[in-house]
């Protein structure tokens, strides 16, 4: 252990999960082919990612991009070790995802009530009823089941989200049998103070190694606010690759946290991932030359001018 772990009491290793091709993509209006979708999660899977979300079974009418999700799960090809999840909004999408023969699904649930109408066509309440039932079946089917819940450092809609609301539906997720609730900053207007407050009051019923962090960047928030959750003992943290990203029911939110940056921060502090920055680039540069578009990492900026 290094002299900043040691001061700051920091996990020696964090867990990155990559949701790129799931919440990186799913917002974008052109539709992304299959073959794409397959080589980005080759590459990720190549760099050495963990877990890498790889769709969802949703409806189609919601959320159009992610129509293929069956799919593309069929067609990558799997890595031992490698946790490949899909997003379940109900029990057709589980059925779906059993068909398809996935291993791990996540269902997501929001701290906030106007979001929750607007994402899932639902109140709180009755998407936790929803999602007992849909977790309990997924548990006896084998699966393995994580859990999400949204706003929890503000709502697009409703503004302020207290950590109460969000312990709420996390201890909910958790009494279910997700083996780990991620906590999504959808908006990404979060501080780290605020962040820092939120796994306090969220730890005090979920033990914090069953907590992960999935933080937006839309203010530029997503790295201090990391930092913020790994001193509270936080080890598993999302991101997504080249920033990708956003939710189609939270309008202005920008991607995740950059996956790039998010490991430049901890190759630099010493903190193990297990994770190559440089096959990380080339699935960046991957999927941002299919999208016509620059990265939105730092890290990829910066390495994209200097092309190493
Ligand atoms: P609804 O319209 O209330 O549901 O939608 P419904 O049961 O009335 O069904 C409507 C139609 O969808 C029907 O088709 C169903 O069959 C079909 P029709 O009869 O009209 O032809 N349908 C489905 N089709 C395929 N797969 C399914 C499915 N379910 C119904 N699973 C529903 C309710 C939940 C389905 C809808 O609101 C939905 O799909 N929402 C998903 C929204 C979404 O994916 N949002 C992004 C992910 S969450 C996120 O990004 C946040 C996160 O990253 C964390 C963070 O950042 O905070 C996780
Ligand atoms: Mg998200």
């Amino acid at each position: 252990m290094n002299r900043i772990q040691q001061e700051t009491d920091l996990p020696e290793r964090v867990k990155i999960v990559e949701v790129g091709p799931r919440d990186g993509l799913q917002n974008e209006s052109a539709t992304v082919p299959l073959e794409v979708k397959v080589g980005l999660i080759e590459r990720l899977g190549a760099a050495g990612l963990p877990a890498i979300e790889t769709g969802s079974f949703v409806s189609p009418k919601w959320v159009p991009q992610m129509a293929d999700s069956d799919r593309v799960y069929g067609a990558i090809r799997k890595r031992a070790g490698v946790g490949y999840p899909v997003l379940v909004p109900n029990s057709r999408g589980l059925a779906g995802a059993l068909k398809a023969g996935v291993q791990e699904v996540a269902v997501f649930a929001a701290a906030s009530e106007s979001f929750t109408r607007k994402n899932i066509n639902s109140t709180i309440d009755e998407s936790l009823e929803r999602y007992r039932s849909v977790v309990a079946e997924a548990l006896d089917s084998g699966l393995r089941v994580r859990g999400y819940v949204s706003c929890v450092l503000g709502c697009p809609y409703e503004g302020a989200i207290t950590p109460d609301a969000v312990a709420r539906v996390a201890g909910q997720l958790d009494s279910m049998g997700c083996y780990e609730i991620s906590l999504g900053d959808t908006i990404g207007a979060g501080t780290p103070r605020d962040a820092r407050d939120m796994i306090r009051v969220v730890s005090e019923r979920i033990p914090v190694q069953r907590l992960a962090a999935h933080f937006h960047d839309t203010y530029g928030q997503g790295l201090a606010n990391v930092l913020a959750v790994l001193q509270e003992g936080v080890s598993v943290v999302d991101g997504s690759v080249s920033g990708l990203g956003g939710c189609p029911y939270a309008k202005g939110a920008t991607g995740n946290l950059a996956t790039e940056d998010l490991l430049y921060m901890l190759d630099g502090m010493g903190i193990k991932t297990g994770v190559d920055m440089g096959r990380l680039l080339d699935a960046g540069r991957f999927i941002c030359e299919h999208l016509g578009r620059r990265p939105v990492s730092r890290v990829g900026q910066a390495r994209w001018v200097r092309k190493d």
